[in-house]
């Protein structure tokens, strides 16, 4: 369906089949999401099962609007409140603790629920007909890459669910930021693409969440996330000393008999002659290289491939944050590469 005109009867039907307890898949403006009444502990069981995904990981629920979070939740602040405003509609969830409208099977467990209200129009209008908060975790298979598109959800869940809304290829194309604002200073769980610069003028000091530091304070961050069948060895550095090091892991692993494709920058696709190449976009260009990457994983399974050589080195700020978290989280492997002039490429 058109996404900016959601076709009126289709909607409705989803809808239907969300108050009765079903699964409708719809898109969002980062990834496709797998929705069910969030009010419901059964409708919410049925999503872990159709992802296989562990109950202890909470999913996220999602709102037509700000005034929707109240009888979720405990008490909304003025952080939140702030937040709320300044970026909702849009790509960041936000922890509260919770209503007993929530049912424990949304959260894990947790005292805590992860709202957002979600920029497309198609989940707003889904979210209306319905009446009810939406739970909805990415479209995929426990593991997998996110769907960005429609024919990424039936890769994963054909037969699994009773609806799919299908507007296109999503926008971000990487999952929302998550933020903790319990605890001082708050904390970014998931980078997203509201970027700690973004949150920073809101929320003074902001932490992003270090997967090396302690136990995970988000259950999701504990798992394999993203990941193609395929291994991913991930190349880090300045983004001009890849190429060449990028090049002989191909070829290294190719001697081995490994069906080999290496991810990469538009403009390094000529460096890797004879190799299969997946293209994020152009290294300037990180908001189409969000929306190509979990597609670009999904395609090294589709063609076979046993080992992907990605080159990372995207700056660690702005959605770079969030590309260079998803590339880590899908890989098996980092190298880094120095230029052995001593500086560090930050
Ligand atoms: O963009 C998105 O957020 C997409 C679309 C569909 O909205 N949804 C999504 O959901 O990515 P999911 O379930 O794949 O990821 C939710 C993340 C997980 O890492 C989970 O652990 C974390 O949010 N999370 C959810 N509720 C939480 C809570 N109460 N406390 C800590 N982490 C939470
Ligand atoms: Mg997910």
């Amino acid at each position: 369906m058109d996404r900016d005109n959601p076709d009126p009867a289709s909607v409705e039907e989803a809808a239907a089949i969300i108050v009765q307890g079903g699964l409708v898949a719809f898109p969002t403006e980062t990834v496709y999401g797998l929705g069910a009444d969030a009010t419901c502990g059964p409708a919410v069981a049925r999503i872990f099962r159709a992802k296989r995904r562990p109950m202890d990981n909470p999913i996220i629920v999602h709102v037509s609007c700000p005034d929707e979070v109240l009888p979720l939740v405990q008490k909304v602040d003025q952080t939140a409140e702030a937040l709320m405003s300044r970026f909702w509609p849009g790509p960041l969830s936000i922890l509260f603790r919770r209503s007993r409208r929530i049912p424990p099977e949304v959260t894990g467990g947790l005292d805590t629920v992860a709202i957002r209200c979600p920029d497309h129009p198609v989940a707003l209008a889904l979210i209306r007909a319905a009446g009810v908060p939406i739970g909805a975790p990415s479209a995929n298979m426990s593991g997998r890459p996110s769907p960005t598109t429609a024919e990424h959800v039936l890769e994963d869940m054909e037969g699994r669910i009773e609806g799919l809304l299908d507007a296109g290829p999503t926008g971000v194309g990487l999952e929302s930021t998550v933020v903790d604002l319990s605890c001082r200073p708050p904390v970014i769980l998931r980078p997203g693409a509201i970027s700690p610069e973004d949150l920073a003028p809101y929320l003074g000091e902001v932490r992003v969440a270090d997967r090396s530091a302690g136990p995970p304070r988000s259950p999701g961050t504990k798992y394999v996330h993203y990941s193609p069948r395929a291994r991913v060895v991930l190349v880090d550095g300045r983004p001009e000393l890849l190429p060449p090091r990028v090049a002989e892991l191909a070829r290294h692993y190719s001697e081995r008999g490994e069906r080999v494709a290496v991810l990469c920058r538009s403009e390094n696709v000529d460096c890797y002659q004879g190799a299969l190449t997946l293209v994020l976009g152009p290294g300037n260009r990180p908001d189409l290289v969000a929306r190509q990457l979990f597609a670009r994983l999904r395609e090294a399974d589709l063609r076979g491939v046993t080992v992907v050589v990605a080159e990372g080195g995207f700056p660690r700020r702005g959605l770079g944050l969030a590309i260079m978290n998803r590339l880590e989280k899908a890989s098996d492997e980092k190298i880094t590469v120095s230029g052995g002039d001593g500086h560090g490429w930050g």
